[in-house]
């Protein structure tokens, strides 16, 4: 399949978590043109089984690989931690294959922490991926992984601040003398400053979407996929499983503007 640097970058999550790293792109990388996916008719991944993950994940995947992608996202944490390996095998060769964990686990930054907290959706807490990567690479680091269900579904359905900040202190209260704490699942990337007030800044928040982004950037420098053409991007396209939910259209105004296209794609049977 003939790609370019022109070609757009695939994006998907289970929802709006992948937002924020699709808005990281376009601020490292303006020029990009992206297609998201987010399978709004799925959500939440968190509580679904292994099996209905990487069935679901790769028919997104597949579908935006037929979208004549020069690289694949997978957004979300859920999905990496339970599908990743799948998805590298159905596409090797055939296409780049980014994900938001293993450039975040690579990373140097965690050489400087001495007890991290991780906080996911049971889908990624219970498939250890997190666990067994840390633990490989780096021996003397504490590592404390907290399931947070009611997280990523609130954050979906747009509820206030003011409900979700007693579910969030509910959560991190079992969070006792970390160094840092990584978000594991890209929904999480909206409470940042609340997760951070919590901490009253005394713990390193990890910055995913910029080490992710900037892992992408570097990667498509390398094999000379990056889209140097100032006046070439495109309106992106956003794709929703359901029709397009009210909180998923205003996040992506607010984030992205009106020059967007919405399309709704539903997969036969899954
Ligand atoms: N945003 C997804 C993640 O990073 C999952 C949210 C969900 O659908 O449960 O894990």
């Amino acid at each position: 399949m003939k790609i370019s640097p022109l070609s757009p970058i695939g994006i998907f999550d289970s929802g709006i978590g992948g937002l924020l790293i699709a808005k990281e792109i376009k601020i490292q990388m303006p020029n990009e043109d992206f297609i998201y996916f987010g399978d709004t008719k799925n959500m939440p991944y968190g509580e679904k089984s292994k099996k209905f993950i990487r069935k679901n994940s790769i028919k997104i995947a597949s579908f935006l690989y037929q979208k004549k992608c020069k690289a694949l996202v997978i957004a979300c944490n859920s999905i990496t931690s339970n599908a990743l390996d799948l998805i590298q095998k159905k596409f090797h060769r055939k296409i780049l294959i980014f994900n938001v964990i293993d450039p975040v686990v690579n990373n140097k930054v965690f050489l400087s922490y001495k007890k991290i907290g991780i906080i996911a959706t049971p889908a990624t807490i219970h498939s250890n991926f997190y666990l067994k990567k840390i633990k490989k690479y780096y021996h003397n680091l504490d590592l404390v992984q907290i399931s947070t269900p009611l997280l990523a579904p609130v954050i979906e359905n747009g509820w206030e601040m003011k409900k979700i900040n007693p579910i969030i202190k509910n959560y991190l209260n079992d969070l006792k003398s970390i160094d840092a704490i990584l978000l594991a699942c890209t929904h999480y990337l909206f409470l940042k400053q609340e997760i951070k007030n919590f901490f009253l800044g005394k713990v390193h928040l990890i910055d995913i979407q910029k080490i992710v982004v900037q892992e992408i950037k570097e990667k498509l420098s390398e094999k000379k996929l990056l889209c140097l053409h100032p006046n070439w991007n495109r309106f992106p396209v956003f794709y929703t499983s359901s029709s397009i939910p009210f909180f998923f259209e205003k996040k992506v105004r607010i984030l992205f503007g009106r020059k967007v296209l919405f399309k709704t794609h539903v997969f036969n049977s899954v």
